[in-house]
């Protein structure tokens, strides 16, 4: 394709604290120069959302490699056409989300922790089933200095529901403040879904600070919402942010695939 007629690409921000829709990029087989491209949008936005990619299954696992291993979820079923995409289905008789009404990142119970998830839409209910993202860095941002200095001393214990600290395919110890391996940016590390206590601290013991900042990580300012369509792929960097699927839309399907993709050992 000449210049003069390729795509231009649009970047549309969604909200002041995080996020961007992005176009004029075609997913399927995207060269380095385009992976490039994202790479860097990603840091700067760290969610970003593309519509209109219809992407095979083969198609939606390579894009997802640029940005770390793809992760074969331990505990959870993966589609028929390859280990590494996680179906997110909610049937119109379920009450409860894929991922529970917790606010959090992906795979954090696994050392090293999950990089980028890479969810696709495949049916979308015509209302509701969209999903919150909130920004850690900014979150972390907005603490005091001496709260700051606390949280960089501490390690909180992430491990998946139901599963004990002693088994290592479930359970991980990360610094609560965690630096990203790309921006040097630190962002707060911890999730509803999988900690319950620091490092050296007993779970009665940690739940104030816990509480603490469970609330504060996800306040309005620090977010971003999602509306789907069906074959939009939705990006979001699990190091610096918090996911929350609405549980809003029962009685209609809702199905989605994912791929995590891994960051790497240091
Ligand atoms: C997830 O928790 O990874 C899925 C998010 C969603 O269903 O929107």
């Amino acid at each position: 394709m000449s210049e003069l007629s390729a795509p231009q690409v649009t970047i549309t921000r969604i909200s002041s604290a995080l996020g961007a829709e992005v176009t004029g990029v075609e997913l399927a087989g995207c060269d380095e120069t385009t992976t490039e491209l994202i790479r860097n949008l990603l840091a700067e936005h760290l969610v970003l959302v593309f519509p209109n990619q219809p992407l095979s299954s083969g198609d939606h696992v390579e894009f997802a490699s640029h940005f770390g291993e793809p992760y074969v979820h331990p505990f959870l079923d993966a589609v028929p056409e390859n280990p590494a995409i996680l179906q997110v289905l909610k049937e119109p008789e379920d009450d409860a989300t894929f991922g529970g009404e917790y606010w959090h990142c992906d795979i954090s119970f696994e050392s090293p922790p999950a990089a980028v998830s890479l969810l696709h839409a495949k049916e979308i209910p015509p209302i509701g089933g969209d999903t919150l993202f909130a920004n850690q860095e900014l979150a972390f941002s907005h603490l005091s200095s001496g709260f700051k200095e606390m949280l960089r001393g501490l390690s909180a214990h992430h491990t998946y529901p139901d599963m004990t600290e002693d088994d290592e395919r479930a359970s991980a110890l990360h610094p609560v403040v965690r630096v990203h391996p790309h921006t040097g940016r630190e962002s707060l590390f911890v999730n509803a879904a999988f900690v319950s206590r620091f490092d050296g601290m007993t779970a009665a013991e940690s739940e104030p600070i816990l509480n603490f900042i469970f609330r504060h990580q996800v306040q309005p300012e620090f977010q971003a919402r999602v509306s789907w369509r069906n074959d939009a792929l939705v990006m979001w960097d699990n190091r610096a942010t918090l996911h929350y699927a609405m549980n809003d839309h029962s009685g209609v399907r809702r199905r989605l695939e994912r791929v995590t993709a891994m960051e790497q050992s240091a």
